[in-house]
């Protein structure tokens, strides 16, 4: 029975792709489509309002300058890669309500924005449906923070820097434990997790996190209590795109001290720095919980010189240089941290630090709100569970040093991060992960060959499938990676799914789905990786043209 639905799917989308190829040589929008999108819109607001403005066409002159804004993978927004009909950048809540309900009406297939920093571009790019449409949060991005109540109000297009900020500006000893790149966006982090440098002490963004306010596939805005504890735990960790828009996160603030220490310590392989990593994996995710030690490891030196691997220990702790000195010696003295490294400073500023801003940077730049750097760039993770030997570390800096511009960070877990049950919410990475890596290969000049810093990525990933965590060989999500599990020809489908989905959620991916099946069984909400409902309708009677799956290079 399933090879025979298999193969009727196969040949259906065969027959699709062919139906649509005249359509995909064209590559100028449908401005009819757009029209009726308005004019669907307006009958479907409150709020007589003239979307005209607020819609982003391709043949309009802002429409590249849009949609670049926050892409941070720049090689989604290669002129190669599938481009939306229109963006639509939403001013309040009933224009997002209005936008499911007329995307449904009208067939569009639509892709939902915050940040822009998802890796595999699935906010702006569908590699598998046309036409599709982005709708962008941008424009909203209110942030109420309530210190008598320990809690805030945060809309999805916000991002966390400006979230820090409005937090710190009203206290200096509340904070929130979530990412460290403060670009990233509320509505898109908060979904796959978000994790930062107090998850030692609390645990991810999504393990404080209250309340929430999402439009569902019906259009309908639902609150913690009208959509019910099921699909509040999906949300809280099931990756975006896939559950309905999040317009509003409520954040329940920790307290961080007046004063915290930050520190970088620097050791080369040829530093005896290798024995040192080796010990800070038995260290690290045990150590005491105020502190938070991640790893930058990259190749430094030249040919002259000789290349070498630099390996840069940066570090969050929840209190003053001369308590952290006493921890590191007791736990750590392999590192010879001294008071001459530690820099004292505020929670706010430690944002900053560990965010990478020069150390005068004022933390009004948080307010910016859009990235501060963007690349080429392919990225894969891995969960360790015991220990890598010393003799794997240097297999892997002979990888490292293969590579142009290769960067490994390692994350420490423990403290709080153990002490939720893996199906507390769907980031199941839990106890008895030790730390997580982060690999990252990135390049500037779109004329280099992607394909070899793919391929390389790919090695690399073999070569750690001895220390990576096994069965599932674990990933986190808000790293997409479609090379996980991703079936190239068969589209989306339950069964192709769970490959990824296992990966990305273990044992949470059956209840996921079931909560999927029950909260958008048409698959509104849908991308390459995105949650399935378990019995898929028919694409075909929804009229979607679905694209053989192309790999962008
Ligand atoms: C430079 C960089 C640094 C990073 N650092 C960290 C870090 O420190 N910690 C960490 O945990 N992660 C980190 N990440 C990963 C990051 O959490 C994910 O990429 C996350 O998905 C980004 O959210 P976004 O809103 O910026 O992205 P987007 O690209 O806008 O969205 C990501 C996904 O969520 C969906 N989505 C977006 N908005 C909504 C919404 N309102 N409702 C429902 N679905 C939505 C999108 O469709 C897409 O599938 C980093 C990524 C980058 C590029
Ligand atoms: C481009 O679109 C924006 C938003 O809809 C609109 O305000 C602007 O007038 C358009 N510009 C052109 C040249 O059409
Ligand atoms: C958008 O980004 C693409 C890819 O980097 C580039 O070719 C194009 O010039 C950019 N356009 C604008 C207006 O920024
Ligand atoms: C190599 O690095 C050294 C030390 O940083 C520097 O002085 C030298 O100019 C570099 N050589 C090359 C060829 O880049
Ligand atoms: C984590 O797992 C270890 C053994 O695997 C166990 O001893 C410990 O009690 C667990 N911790 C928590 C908080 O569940
Ligand atoms: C995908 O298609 C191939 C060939 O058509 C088939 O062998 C395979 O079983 C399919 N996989 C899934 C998950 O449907």
């Amino acid at each position: 029975m399933f090879s025979s639905t298999s193969l009727r799917f196969s040949l259906l989308l065969l027959l699709l792709s062919l139906s649509s190829l005249s359509h995909f040589s064209s590559s100028s929008s449908d401005p009819s489509l757009q029209e009726s999108f308005a004019q669907c819109l307006s009958l479907n607001s409150d709020k007589n309002f003239p979307f005209f403005s607020s819609i982003y066409a391709q043949y309009n002159s802002s429409f590249t300058t849009v949609l670049n804004s926050s892409a941070q993978n720049l090689r989604y927004i290669l002129p190669s890669a599938p481009k939306p009909e229109f963006i639509f950048t939403p001013t309040s809540e009933s224009h997002v309500q209005a936008a499911v309900i007329c995307s449904k009406k009208l067939n569009i297939h639509i892709r939902v924005r915050s940040g822009g920093h998802d890796y595999e571009g699935m906010s702006y790019v569908s590699e598998i449906e046309t036409p599709f449409i982005v709708i962008d949060l941008v424009k909203l991005r209110g942030i109420n923070v309530d210190i008598q109540d320990n809690s805030a109000w945060v809309q999805a297009g916000a991002t966390i820097g400006e979230m820090y900020y409005r937090i710190s500006e009203k206290s200096p000893v509340h904070g929130f434990p979530a990412g460290l790149c403060s670009s990233l966006g509320v509505g898109g982090h908060i979904t796959g997790g978000a994790y930062g440098s107090m998850m030692r002490k609390y645990g991810l963004g999504v393990d404080n996190v209250e309340d929430a306010k999402i439009v569902d596939a019906n259009g309908r805005i639902l609150d913690r209590k009208a959509m019910g504890e099921d699909m509040f735990w999906a949300i809280r960790g099931g990756g975006g795109g896939s559950f309905g828009i999040l317009l509003w996160w409520k954040i329940k603030l920790v307290p961080v001290p007046q004063t915290v220490t930050v520190f970088t310590v620097t050791k080369t392989s040829d530093q005896g720095g290798t024995s040192v990593l080796h010990r800070w994996q038995q260290v690290a995710p045990f150590i005491d919980e105020d502190l938070f030690i991640r790893v930058l490891i990259q190749p430094s030196g030249n040919e002259t010189t000789g290349r070498t691997i630099s390996t840069s220990y940066n570090a969050l702790f929840l209190g003053d240089s001369k308590r952290l000195l006493q921890v590191m010696s007791t736990s750590f003295p392999e590192l010879g941290l001294t008071i001459k490294d530690c820099y004292e400073t505020s929670w706010i500023k430690s944002v900053l630090y560990i965010a990478g801003y020069p150390k005068d940077t004022p933390p009004e730049v948080l307010l910016q709100g859009k990235p501060t750097f963007k690349n080429y760039f392919k990225a894969k993770s891995d969960f360790v569970r015991d220990p890598i030997p010393e003799s794997g570390l240097e297999g892997l800096w002979k990888k490292l040093i293969e590579e142009e511009r290769p960067l490994m960070i390692w994350n420490p877990y423990g403290g709080m991060m153990s002490k939720f049950a893996e199906s507390d919410s769907p980031f199941p990475h839990r106890n008895g992960t030790l730390y997580k890596i982060q690999y990252v290969t990135s390049w500037e000049n779109k004329d280099e060959d992607a394909k070899n810093h793919m391929d390389w990525m790919t090695g690399l990933y073999d070569y750690m499938a001895a220390y990576a965590s096994k069965s599932p060989r674990e990933a986190y999500v808000n790293y997409r990676d479609l090379d996980l599990g991703m079936n190239k020809k068969n589209g989306t489908s339950y069964e192709e799914a769970s490959s990824w989905g296992k990966v990305y959620f273990k044992g949470n991916f059956e209840r996921l789905v079931k909560i999927k099946s029950q909260v958008d069984p048409e698959n509104v909400f849908r991308h390459e990786q995105s949650i399935p409902p378990l019995a898929v309708p028919s694409q075909n009677n929804r009229k979607l043209r679905v694209k053989k799956y192309k790999k962008l290079d």
